[in-house]
């Protein structure tokens, strides 16, 4: 089982992303899956051009020369996807969003029905595979990540793949601080190292497992109060410094 995994984070393998996305990929691994992980930020991925060379000139290929051509046959030949991205206003990052649209060179251009929708199939060589989300935010509620999941769901459906869930972590900067405080922390982490087992050995991820991948950690006012002071120290210090 090939599984392809692209973190976006500018923060690479310090963001909090990763908190979530390494012990999932770790519990894949367990089970037995070929993983491979491409911090994105580090890769020059232009935005796409909207030419639409890659369908009507030069099929299959972009316009562009730039690190999506090494990205390309990688989605186009994993059994799992998985964008890791940080919640950036209410959405994916732009870093993922270009990946995302630099992906049309592997569907066809011919406009078909499927499922009383129009879509394009995929182009020969692209497997079917399926799309993990996986996200960290910095508000409390998990409902933060709606217009997120909406999209990666859309986006499948477009793209032809399976979405096979979401692993969503509110507040997860703070996982670090609030483990130093006291809080128990660590059953995040087991879910989501949980979550990789079961999608490698049953081919889904169970409700339970996310939902305590997500979970609350601390009563909503508590974390608010902890924050604005944490900023509010940041900031003087900033302020002495210049
Ligand atoms: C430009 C920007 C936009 C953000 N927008 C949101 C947002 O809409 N909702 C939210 O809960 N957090 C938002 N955040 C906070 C990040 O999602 C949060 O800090 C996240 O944990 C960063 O993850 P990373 O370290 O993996 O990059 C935003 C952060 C930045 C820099």
């Amino acid at each position: 089982m090939k599984v392809s995994a692209f973190n976006s984070s500018p923060h690479l393998e310090k963001s909090a992303t990763d908190r979530i996305l390494l012990p999932f990929l770790d519990g894949m691994r367990t089970a037995g899956a070929q993983v491979e992980l491409v911090y994105i930020h580090r890769l020059d991925i232009k935005p796409c051009l909207g030419c639409l060379a890659c369908w009507l000139k030069t099929p299959g290929r972009c316009a562009q020369q730039d690190d999506m051509a090494d990205i390309l046959p990688r989605l186009a030949d994993s059994d799992i996807t998985v964008y890791a991205t940080p919640l950036y206003v209410d959405g994916m990052n732009a870093t993922m969003k270009n990946l995302l649209d630099r992906s049309v060179p592997l569907l066809q251009p011919w406009f078909v029905v499927s499922n009383d929708h129009c879509r394009h199939d995929r182009v020969e060589g692209n497997r079917a595979g399926k799309v993990v989300l996986v996200s960290a935010c910095g508000f409390t509620e998990i409902d933060n990540f709606d217009p997120l999941v909406a999209h990666i769901e859309a986006a499948c459906r477009n793209m032809r793949r399976e979405f096979a869930g979401a692993l969503l972590r509110p507040y997860a900067n703070s996982l670090p601080e609030l483990a130093e405080s006291g809080v128990d922390v660590d059953d995040v982490y087991d879910a989501a190292r949980e979550a990789g087992t079961q999608l490698i050995t049953t081919g889904r991820i169970g409700a339970d497992t996310l939902a305590r991948v997500s979970r609350e950690l601390i009563p909503r006012d508590r974390y608010i109060q902890a924050v604005n002071i944490h900023f509010r120290q940041v900031i003087r210090r900033n302020r002495r410094k210049v």
